[in-house]
């Protein structure tokens, strides 16, 4: 039987050794978050980096590491600290990352970096090479990965191949900055069909892709060696029903099975007359704009007073990427914008912004959905942004605002939500208001559309349509792979 094979930096599991036991959690991010669901309903595999570098896992280890993600249906790519450090931390998340990101000023271009981004996407081809069986699919995922279609192609030319980005496709100009922008281009012309986030990002590629390879490109299709390579637009959705069920549940808990948090949350309502809770929930990472957002609000509660000691600003902020000087100046600017809001304004009873830096428990980020009036999504530039789609799922009851940074892929499906733009500190604030204030009708006009939307293209009919769209484009003749 015919397999899909899921290819990604990392795999939906990570692995971590906590004193002498292996410990599995799951992962963080949109991308692992999101395919999670389409991975565990099919019969394929998939194939990526455990989390434990090889000079992690003892060689008499190595069996338990393997048979715990055999669990998972993974197998993993072996890669060593030295990969880590320079195709992860540092070509991946040192110069594509912020690069795509608009983030021009972070973006450093290493030859080491670069040299081992290549050496890691041909570990991925050799281990895919040796799983993929005739008339399997392959789909890879992500900016880490571009330079594998095409290396997989030149060893199986008829193996079905799709690509996804899950992050922006950056325009023109700052793509062409970018040393090394043919290889990258070629090497995603490798798959069959290309996908994107939004149709902006797509524009962005062709736009790209004819002005440094002068290839023949007819509307989406490139004509690339003999074959034809497909670009076209699939917005990621998420698990609906996941969500939404949950939210359902959570709201008719009885008291004694209530988490914590959600205690400490009604707690603090009942103290408060009219007390709201916004909420914030991303990876610890430049580009959600998180300053930004502890700023704008600070600037609504000084523009305006009658909000103070009435509304709090919950934000989650999990921890990524530690190792590259970029996050750790972040997470020290957060903490001192945190400290700053809070020293200044917070009264013996009320705190201002409540500040976690870890990851949470599905049931817990529920809880923080369900009880939080208003979402504020600004990011400063983001591929889609899943965190939006969640907030909407959990809203039962039709009550809750979406504000959402118009710079996030998902802002192109959210009309409804209040879109905003990242950097306009009024513009948040005064939104904030309108927000708080929203009648309920008005509430639950737009997150009916919303969340009408979000179910009806969830994460599966996402991936049902970029698999069906790369079927389409399949080549009939059988594959033949030079191992
Ligand atoms: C984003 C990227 C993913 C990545 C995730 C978490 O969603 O698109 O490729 O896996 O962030 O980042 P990390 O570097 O921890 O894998």
């Amino acid at each position: 039987m015919n397999k899909t094979i899921i290819i990604s930096n990392r795999l939906p599991v990570d692995l971590k050794f906590d004193e002498e036991k292996l410990v599995v959690k799951s992962s963080i991010g949109g991308l692992a978050t999101g395919m999670k669901s389409v991975h565990s309903e099919g019969n394929g595999i998939w194939i990526g980096w455990s989390g434990l570098t090889e000079e992690e896992i003892e060689p008499s280890r190595q069996n338990e590491v393997d048979k715990a993600l055999a669990k998972e249906k993974c197998i993993r790519v072996p890669l060593t600290a030295y990969d880590i450090e320079n195709y992860y931390y540092g070509f991946s998340n040192t110069a594509l990352w912020p690069l795509f990101h608009y983030f021009q000023a972070y973006t450093e271009f290493e030859l080491t970096h670069w040299e081992s981004y290549k050496n890691v996407n041909q570990k991925f081809a050799d281990i895919i090479l040796e799983n993929v069986n005739e008339g399997d699919t392959v789909w890879i995922h992500d900016y880490q990965l571009l330079l594998l279609p095409e290396l997989l192609r030149e060893k199986a030319p008829n193996l079905t191949i799709g690509f996804f980005l899950h992050i922006p496709y950056p325009s023109f100009e700052l793509f062409r900055t970018c040393p090394w922008r043919d290889e990258l281009l070629y090497g995603m012309l490798g798959a069959d069909l290309i996908g994107f986030h939004t149709y902006d990002y797509v524009r962005h590629f062709i736009s790209s892709t004819s002005r440094i390879t002068g290839l023949e490109i007819r509307f989406n299709e490139i004509f690339y060696k003999d074959r034809i390579v497909k670009v076209d637009s699939f917005p990621m959705g998420i698990d609906y029903d996941k969500y939404h069920n949950a939210a359902l549940e959570h709201e008719v808990r009885p008291d004694a099975t209530k988490s914590e948090l959600m205690h400490n949350i009604e707690l603090h309502n009942m103290s408060f007359s009219e007390s709201k809770l916004i909420l914030s929930i991303d990876r610890m990472d430049y580009t959600k704009g998180i300053p930004n957002r502890i700023k704008s609000f600070e600037y609504f509660l000084n523009k305006y007073p009658e909000y103070k000691g009435k509304v709090r600003l919950v934000m989650l902020s999990v921890p990524s990427r530690e190792n590259v000087p970029q996050y750790q100046r972040l997470k020290r600017e957060t903490d001192e914008l945190v400290g700053r809001i809070n020293g200044q304004l917070a009264t013996v009873n009320w705190t201002p912004v409540w500040y976690f830096y870890r990851s949470m428990p599905f049931d817990d980020l529920i809880d923080l959905y369900v009880a939080s009036d208003v979402a504020l999504v600004t990011p400063t530039r983001d591929g889609m942004n899943l965190v939006a789609k969640e907030y909407v799922a959990t809203k039962t009851q039709g009550k809750g605002v979406l504000v959402l940074s118009e710079m996030a892929g998902a802002a192109k499906e959210m009309h409804e939500a209040l879109l905003v733009n990242p950097n306009n500190f009024e513009q948040i604030a005064d939104t904030l208001k309108y927000a708080l204030e929203m009648p309920e009708a008005e509430q639950k006009s737009r997150l009916e559309v919303l969340k009408k939307r979000i179910s009806r293209y969830n994460v599966e009919k996402w991936a049902d349509s970029f698999l069906n769209a790369l079927e389409i484009t399949k080549n009939a003749k059988p594959v033949t792979i030079t191992k």
